[in-house]
């Protein structure tokens, strides 16, 4: 065991910092780089086996000025980004953890949106991740869920954001931001309770926390204001909580009962003090009528998207704009997971391929304009998606 933990330790630390050993003593790494290696071991499972590369996406911001305002800029994100792991495999192995409370969990191409690590994402030029919480079934520490479906044990919310430390560290030109929401229905007595709140204040007002969070409330700034940083887009509320806690957190404020269920044109007022108002399209579940199948639900999606990318292009120019691309598993007949939407079913039934595909002329066609924030699910396929996007 031992033999094997030094092992472990030593590959992690040439892999992933490439610091040559000196002399033949383990000691040599100082105890700062191996808590740092434990850390960003831990948060693996979600945040995927740090590495350190370079690809041009990893760092597309350093074309921007500082004085470049967030709302003014097109920048990549992804739906439900914890999901990437998840298989047959990781659901049979998580399984138990559930099935102690009784509840049922699906298939998972029913929860899954991703299939690349968040190192990856990030070094493939996305910014924006859409982070969903709640308790272990222990009740003891805030991981990540869709649904019933727990996508790690282990690693938790404050694990993977030592993850986002890292690689900003490594890339300072570039700005984050984390959408968290509180997950409901994980398990069959889960609730959004004070402990739960509690934890997550705790979390965002810590010491890391307040090194790497940008601090400023209620409003987006410049890019300059936010490199080497994580802008809070906060989708949850303190209400177990008395009001001085929600005070002191830092970002915008997006109330879950202010974003309105499955609406591809929502108008949330985040700073009702400064009337900032962000335009948000989150129309996951198509009214589209059973049976309609893939072909006509991607372009029903599709329509929903660029309706809200053109309005992003033509209207409030000094507002925030997010959309999402994304889809929900549709319970069509037969039905769609958010695969089959954002990729297509096959040639033969799907020959324009899925929203990702169907949306590339059309980002081609936005060049030079302001579509703002975009969330996709399978965002690298096809592999000119997010390059459309981002006009490189
Ligand atoms: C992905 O899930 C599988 C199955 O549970 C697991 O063996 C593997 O370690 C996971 N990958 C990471 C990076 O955690
Ligand atoms: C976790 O918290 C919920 C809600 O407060 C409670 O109903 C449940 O019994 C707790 N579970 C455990 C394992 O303590
Ligand atoms: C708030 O801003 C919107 C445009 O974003 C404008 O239509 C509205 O009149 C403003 N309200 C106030 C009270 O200034
Ligand atoms: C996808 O294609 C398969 C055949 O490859 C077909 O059986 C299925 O019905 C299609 N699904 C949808 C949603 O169109
Ligand atoms: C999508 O929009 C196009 C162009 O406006 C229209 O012709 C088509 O009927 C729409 N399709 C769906 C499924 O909404
Ligand atoms: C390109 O965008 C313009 C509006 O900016 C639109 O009128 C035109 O139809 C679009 N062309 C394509 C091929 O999407």
């Amino acid at each position: 065991m031992l033999h094997s933990s030094l092992g472990l330790l030593l590959s992690l630390s040439t892999a992933a910092l490439a610091a040559p050993l000196s002399g033949r003593y383990t000691s040599a790494i100082s105890l700062a780089n191996l808590a740092q290696q434990k850390v960003l071991h831990d948060a693996s499972p979600i945040f995927g086996e740090y590495e350190q590369t370079s690809a041009h996406t990893s760092e597309w911001m350093k074309k921007y000025p500082d004085s470049t305002k967030l709302v003014h800029m097109n920048i990549p994100g992804t739906h439900d980004s914890s999901t990437w792991n998840y298989s047959d495999a990781t659901q049979s192995a998580l399984k138990h953890v559930t099935d102690l409370d009784g509840v049922t969990v699906y298939p998972p191409e029913i929860y899954r949106c991703q299939d690349k690590p968040f190192i990856d994402m990030l070094n493939l030029g996305i910014r924006v991740f859409d982070l969903r919480f709640a308790f272990d079934p222990t009740n003891s520490t805030l991981v990540f869920w869709h649904g019933q479906a727990l996508q790690s044990e282990t690693a938790t919310v404050e694990d993977v954001l030592f993850g986002f430390y890292k690689w900003l560290e490594d890339h300072p030109s570039e700005a984050v931001l984390l959408s968290f929401q509180y997950e409901g229905s994980t398990t069959l007595h889960a609730a959004n309770d004070a402990a739960v709140q509690l934890s997550m204040f705790n979390i965002l007002t810590s010491d890391h926390a307040k090194k790497y969070f940008v601090q400023t409330q209620g409003q987006l700034g410049t890019l300059g204001e936010a490199r080497g940083k994580i802008t809070l887009l906060r989708r949850f509320d303190l209400d177990q909580l008395a009001e001085s806690y929600s005070e002191q957190l830092p970002g915008l404020h997006f109330s879950p009962s202010l974003w309105t269920d499955n609406d591809p044109n929502i108008a949330l007022t985040y700073n009702t003090e400064k009337n900032l108002t962000a335009y948000i399209e989150d129309y996951y579940g198509l009214d589209s009528p059973i049976g309609s199948g893939a072909a006509l639900n991607i372009q029903w999606k599709y329509n929903a998207t660029t309706a809200h990318l053109l309005k992003a292009a033509t209207q409030y120019p000094n507002s925030l704009f997010w959309s999402f691309a994304s889809s929900n598993y549709d319970a069509d007949t037969p039905p769609e997971t958010p695969e089959i939407m954002a990729l297509g079913n096959g040639t033969g039934y799907t020959p324009r391929g899925g929203v990702n595909h169907l949306l590339v002329p059309f980002l081609k066609n936005m060049t030079g304009k302001r579509v703002g924030i975009v969330m996709f699910d399978f965002f690298e396929t096809p592999n000119t998606l997010v390059p459309a996007l981002l006009s490189l």
